[in-house]
């Protein structure tokens, strides 16, 4: 049966010492049960963070990692690096990656395969942009970047896979997507997993909603049979509100 799974996705903020003390926060207050619990911070942050994390269904993302192995890539951080951190996931294709730094479905594709290869769990984003859902697009281009990003994948493969449906209008924009925009999103995305793979696989696949997610919308976003948590950005910066939305369950 599939996981119920809340990210909170850092960006480019919080110093080290800040986000120290932001995950020994998160640390004391998080709730020990079967939902699992994961900080994204950036990647300098991940080796102290890990120190100061014991909680049994607490875990560590990598926000992104390279599209290559090894080798003369200046300034990027390999998958094989963001493993030995500690860290047990990895957000791929997040908007704002693919629209300020150019990340095309092709590249993802190979970040995922590097990721699994590294034994990390990607944490695949995708998402319309408002133009495309205000002309009735939005399926078809959710359903482009699942098929180019992921299936190709082996049934094994993912299997490991975790997705997170953002879409990029509600995304720290203070809009969320209604519960009935979410769950028909989330549905369409397992039919879609569903014809590709079968519905086991497609049952087992734990889908995560993203965008201006927050401790007083939680519980009836994560209440749709379909959405299974949440990937949060600016209420993640807050131990409180984050866990809020952790126990919204
Ligand atoms: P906000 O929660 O700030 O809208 O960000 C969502 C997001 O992009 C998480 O990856």
């Amino acid at each position: 049966m599939r996981k119920n799974i809340v990210a909170g996705n850092w960006k480019m903020n919080k110093t080290l010492q800040e986000g120290i003390e932001l995950a020994k926060a998160v640390n004391d207050q998080v709730t020990e049960n079967d939902d699992i619990v994961i900080l994204c911070p950036p990647f300098i942050h991940l080796t102290e963070v890990a120190k100061v994390i014991n909680k049994k269904n607490l875990f560590l993302a990598a926000q992104n990692c390279a599209s290559e192995e090894s080798g003369a890539y200046t300034g990027e951080v390999s998958a094989a690096m963001v493993k030995s951190t500690c860290a047990d996931y990895v957000i791929l294709g997040h908007s704002e990656r693919r629209s300020y730094y150019g990340e095309t479905d092709e590249i993802l594709n190979k970040k995922v395969k590097l990721a699994l290869a590294n034994d990390l769990v990607p944490i695949f984003c995708i998402g319309e942009v408002l133009e495309e859902r205000e002309a009735g697009k939005h399926l078809d281009v959710v359903k482009t970047q699942v098929e180019k990003g992921l299936f190709d994948l082996s049934k094994e493969d993912f299997g490991k896979i975790i997705i997170a449906y953002e879409p990029v209008w509600a995304i720290g924009t203070g809009k969320t997507a209604t519960p009935d925009q979410a769950q028909e999103m989330h549905k369409y995305i397992r039919d879609l997993i569903a014809q590709k793979y079968g519905d086991q696989l497609a049952n087992d696949t734990t889908i995560q909603y993203g965008g201006s997610c927050k401790p007083d919308n939680a519980k009836e976003l994560f209440a749709n049979p379909d959405v299974d948590g949440g990937l949060i950005g600016g209420a993640s910066l807050k131990a409180g509100d984050f866990v809020a939305i952790a126990n919204a369950f």
